[in-house]
């Protein structure tokens, strides 16, 4: 199906991802399409094995080269200055592609069968919670995309780590995900970080896809730096992680009751699904620690409660 321009949704070790022939730019027109995605939103070639990167790259700076060496294949996507074979409609017209290869067995298995690279987006209607399981995929793209691959749950559970590694620049980090910084940082250095104020949602250079409102639950989300000072007369749903919780909610989802960072990331889609379908008016969620996994949660979360 892939081979013959169409769309099929795989498992991923991070997020479900949409996949079509990232060299055939009518099967990725049809991504865009189905998600309902903006095309100033560039999308990311997954390739079956490392070396691969060389046919699609022009140029690997040293610490691009390592960090594929290090990394690859898993959670963590690199922007590359590309060669003229990654259709323009793949990176919104960038002179630079964002590539990963996945450590998942069933996605590279798929990769390497259809025989081309895979451009794919994560698996959700533009705007809204990326999916974990193949039934959060079909709740929202039933009927709009050919097939979905079971592939399980995500084990990671958040996206990749994206990080421009472009010649002249230091790297820099584009979207915190499922590999942290800190690892990256013992193999390459300090990685430059975006400042925040220094994006807007019209400028796709900066960081595109780190548009402001990303990751938006269908319902109000508030974050709190302090549990205990929260008041409210609505009818309010938690998303707990840690021990000590406040137990006075309507619905509490705990994310981690051991504090995990790497379980809370698992379960953070699902549980931000469940707190949209439950019978509430708002969600609330306590700001993670800012480390490891925690500086993606904190992202996302960002993302959704934004206005
Ligand atoms: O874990 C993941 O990365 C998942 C799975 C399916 O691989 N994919 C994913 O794709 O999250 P998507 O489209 O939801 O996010 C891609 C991110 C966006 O922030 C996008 O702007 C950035 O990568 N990106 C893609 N191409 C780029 C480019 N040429 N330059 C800069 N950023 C780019
Ligand atoms: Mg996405």
């Amino acid at each position: 199906m892939l081979r013959e321009g169409k769309l099929v949704a795989f498992a991923t070790e991070t997020v479900y991802g949409l996949g079509a022939n990232a060299l055939d730019p009518m099967a990725v027109a049809k991504i865009f399409a189905a998600k309902q995605r903006p095309h100033f939103d560039p999308l990311i070639v997954h390739l079956s094995e490392p070396k691969q990167v060389t046919n699609y790259v022009t140029r690997l700076t040293d610490e691009a080269l390592a960090l594929c060496e290090q990394f690859w294949p898993g959670p963590l996507t690199l922007v590359l200055p590309k060669k003229e074979n990654i259709p323009d409609l793949v990176t919104s017209g960038l002179p630079n592609v964002a590539i990963r290869v996945p450590v998942h067995q069933q996605a590279r298995e798929l990769i390497a069968a259809a025989g081309v690279p895979i451009a794919a987006p994560s698996a959700n209607l533009f705007g809204s919670v990326s999916p974990t399981t193949s039934q959060h995929v079909l709740d929202g793209l039933d009927g709009r995309i050919e097939a979905v691959l079971e592939g399980g749950s995500c084990s990671i559970g958040v996206e990749s780590t994206v990080i421009a590694c472009l010649p002249g620049q230091p790297p820099t980090l584009l979207r915190p995900g499922g590999l942290s910084v800190e690892e990256i940082e013992k193999v390459i250095g300090p990685v430059r970080r975006l400042d925040p104020s220094e994006q807007s949602d019209d400028s796709p250079q900066a960081g595109p896809g780190m548009l402001s409102r990303h990751y938006a639950p269908n319902k109000p989300i508030e974050i709190v730096d302090d549990l205990w000072s929260f008041k409210s007369n609505l009818k309010v749903g938690l998303l707990a992680f840690g021990k000590s919780q406040r137990s006075d909610f309507e619905v509490v989802e705990n994310i981690s009751p051991t504090g995990s960072l790497v379980e809370a990331a698992a379960n953070f889609f699902a549980s931000l699904r469940r707190l949209e379908a439950a019978n509430i008016d708002l969600i609330l969620a306590e700001i993670f620690p800012n480390e490891g996994l925690g500086l993606a949660l904190n992202d996302r979360l960002r993302r959704a409660a934004s206005k």
